[in-house]
């Protein structure tokens, strides 16, 4: 039987345009190509986990206009629950401005609209669905406090809760010693811990203060460099897999929502980490967010 994810978070438009190199400050450059895809943190990762083999319910806030009907309209397609998000007037749909260079690198400027109105009462309204859901992973597009109610919805269902703390800002002790395995990128461990510059000693230095703050379970992603791992069992780092980078637009994504698929099946952490390494790493070799996310059976067979 598949295993019940409930993801809360946002979902976007994704406006992409393939460029030489990213643009610095005040230059116009002529781009190669235009796309319109679907995107968003929690969306990229309620599709991820689908694909990967979870049952997944998907908590977030549309605007009623064309981007919010076609991406609901996505997800159904991927089988994800789409009972729980909330049709809202008044703003526009969540959109994101994406220029991918030629090295797969990209920049990105997020317009919420109307993943900023989905709030605290929309997790409470969603209360006896989510006390049933094996895993609770959220991500940062939506507000912090409607963050810190998915979190002690999960807390108070004694229900892991995992948190990608992306966009990278600053989180409340409150909701840190909510979270059972945090999953930041190095800028985010950098910031969450207090940081304006770090380097790669760091790194294992930055995962033992999230510990110190209540987190059970962290792990540091490093883009191509793989993930370092602090648990209670396990301190180092885990390499990832070597592919010719075409996008890395939702490579974390990718990997957090494969993480909670495989955690739901109860894989231990490090072969969930090696599941969750693989997909991501197939999803970086494709174009978009959510078109890159694979399926299960991809995620196991793929050669690299
Ligand atoms: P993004 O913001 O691009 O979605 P992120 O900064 O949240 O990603 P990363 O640390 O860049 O997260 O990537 C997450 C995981 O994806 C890495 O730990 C690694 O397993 C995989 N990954 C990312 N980039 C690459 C790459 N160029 N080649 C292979 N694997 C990659
Ligand atoms: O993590 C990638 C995502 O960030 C994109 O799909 C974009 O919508 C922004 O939310």
């Amino acid at each position: 039987m598949k295993q019940k994810i409930i993801i809360a978070g946002s979902s976007n438009t994704d406006m992409v345009v393939k460029v030489p190199h990213i643009p610095a400050p005040g230059e116009t450059i002529l781009g190669s190509g235009f796309m319109t895809i679907s995107g968003g943190k929690g969306a990229n990762q309620a599709v991820a986990a689908a694909r990967a083999g979870a049952e997944v319910l998907f908590i977030a806030c549309v605007a009623d206009d064309a981007f919010g009907t076609q991406s609901v309209e996505h997800y159904k397609k991927d089988g994800i629950d789409t009972s729980c998000i909330k049709v809202t007037s008044g703003t526009h749909s969540g959109i994101a401005l994406i220029n991918v260079a030629d090295d797969g690198e990209n920049s990105i400027s997020v317009a919420p609209g109307a993943n900023s109105l989905l709030l605290p009462e929309d997790i409470q309204a969603c209360g006896k669905v989510l006390a049933d859901a094996k895993i609770v992973l959220t991500q940062l597009e939506i507000p912090m406090t409607t963050v810190l109610a998915v979190a002690k919805a999960a807390h108070s269902n004694n229900i892991p809760f995992i948190l990608n703390p992306a966009p990278g800002t600053e989180i409340p002790e409150e909701l840190l010693e909510m979270t059972t395995l945090i999953t930041p990128n190095e800028t985010e461990a950098a910031i969450i811990t207090g940081r304006d510059k770090f380097t790669e000693q760091d790194i294992p230095v930055m995962a033992g203060e999230l510990i110190n703050k209540g987190v059970q379970t962290v792990i540091l992603t490093l883009g191509s460099k793989g993930v370092f791992l602090k648990s209670a069992t396990f301190e180092g780092f885990i390499p990832g897999y070597q592919v010719k980078a075409v996008d890395t637009t939702a490579a974390g994504d990718v990997f957090n929502g494969a993480l909670a698929a495989a955690l739901a099946e109860e894989m231990p952490i490090k072969e969930a980490i090696d599941f969750a390494q693989r997909a991501a790493a197939i999803s970086v070799t494709r174009m978009g967010a959510q078109p890159s996310a694979p399926y299960g059976k991809e995620i196991k067979e793929y050669k690299f």
